[in-house]
């Protein structure tokens, strides 16, 4: 290559970095000077049409048949290096081996890391970032990957269409304590502060998330911080996972976004982003309404009567049966060639236990 040529590439190559660094350098929050409602003005793309998170409303959502389960890859085979967990500012980050992915959806995904979202320990209960019919959750676990079919790493896709997938898990608190989240919550005194690191003790990734991998909400969206990158394919699941109470707390009272050697300690509590419009978009279910729903008064006394009415027709079935095989066969034995009379026994065994079955239900009605 001549000179000249070089020399443009690695001007652009300077300027590209120096414009790099200065947005990282802009410091914003979720509440102050540059809050959540200025966002955009720094990072247009957080002003965008599809952003996250958004508040799920389960009547305007759009069953689809073909969402098969999600499937997290490797996500139990930790090994024995450690994993980093850091404080960010915004949020308590473990970084993820580049083994750990994500199959059941269009592509390949490889896992970047995972963080959380919650509340500030007092009692209006908000915390989460997505909300079920404006319901908040306690927090919210967010694991990030990229899609590795199409692009190289995660900075390249992370401004493409497609090129995320972040699972979103509902937290809510329990009695009990959940020993999977202690993994994380046992080492948060050892990153209180803003810019400090450290290596835990690696371990079973999958333990944070919820049994019921198959039932979730799926919709395009964005990350939830700036700079708010519309390149985001959304999996909520529908099923929570518990802490307790005590966990939850700690989660929300022992992180600073404030240095160590800042003379005002700034607390990390309220890290999580208000909703966002949903516009023209459709929040799609993998799972149909009906399935899993709590059954009403009516629909278990139908169905107690049903097996009511099932049961006594099999026990009257079973005796005419069994009284016929045993007419039946005591006269076998005596007239070998003689066809049993079955049609018609059969006939009058399905017309009386209907009756049985009808009579029954008139007296439980
Ligand atoms: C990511 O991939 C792009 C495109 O290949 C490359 O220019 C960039 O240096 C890579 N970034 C990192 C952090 O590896
Ligand atoms: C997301 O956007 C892509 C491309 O526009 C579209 O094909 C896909 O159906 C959308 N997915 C959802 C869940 O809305």
């Amino acid at each position: 290559m001549d000179s000249p040529g070089l020399f443009v590439l690695l001007c652009l190559g300077v300027f590209d970095q120096a414009a790099a660094s200065s947005v990282e350098e802009i410091t914003w929050s979720y509440s102050g000077l540059i809050g959540q409602s200025e966002w955009s003005e720094y990072f247009p793309e957080c002003g965008g049409t599809s952003q996250s998170p958004v508040d799920v409303i389960t009547t305007q959502t759009r069953f689809d048949p073909s969402l098969s389960p999600v499937t997290p890859l490797g996500y139990s085979q930790h090994g024995n290096q450690p994993f980093t967990l850091y404080n960010n500012r915004h949020t308590a980050i473990i970084e993820m081996p580049e083994w750990m992915g994500l199959g059941g959806l269009p592509w390949l995904f490889t896992a970047v890391q995972l963080h959380l979202h919650w509340g500030n320990g007092g009692s209006n209960q908000r915390g989460s970032e997505h909300t079920i019919n404006g319901m908040s959750a306690d927090a919210e676990l967010h694991v990030v990957h990229y899609n590795s079919e199409l692009y190289p790493n995660m900075s390249a896709a992370m401004t493409q269409k497609d090129g995320l997938a972040v699972l979103g898990i509902l937290i809510v608190t329990g009695e009990e304590t959940n020993p999977g989240f202690n993994n994380i919550l046992n080492y948060l005194s050892r990153i209180k502060h803003f810019g400090q690191k450290v290596f835990i003790p690696a371990f079973d990734i999958q333990s944070l998330l919820p049994e019921d991998l198959g039932r979730y909400y799926r919709y395009n969206g964005s990350l939830t911080t700036p700079p708010c990158y519309q390149s985001v394919i959304w999996t909520v699941f529908h099923e929570r996972v518990q802490i307790s109470k005590a966990q939850l707390l700690k989660l929300e009272t022992i992180l600073y976004s404030s240095k160590a050697e800042d003379p005002e300690k700034m607390l990390l509590q309220d890290n999580y982003r208000v909703t966002q419009a949903l516009n023209q978009r459709v929040v799609f279910t993998s799972f149909s309404a009906d399935s899993g729903k709590e059954l009403s008064s009516g629909e278990v006394t139908a169905i107690v009567i049903g097996v009511m009415c099932g049961c006594v027709g099999l026990a009257v079935i079973v005796r005419f049966i069994v009284k016929t095989i045993r007419s039946t066969s005591s006269w076998d034995v005596l007239h070998n060639n003689r066809p049993a009379p079955m049609p018609r026994s059969l006939f009058h065994i399905i017309t009386s236990s209907l009756k049985l079955c009808h009579t029954s239900f008139n007296c439980f009605c």
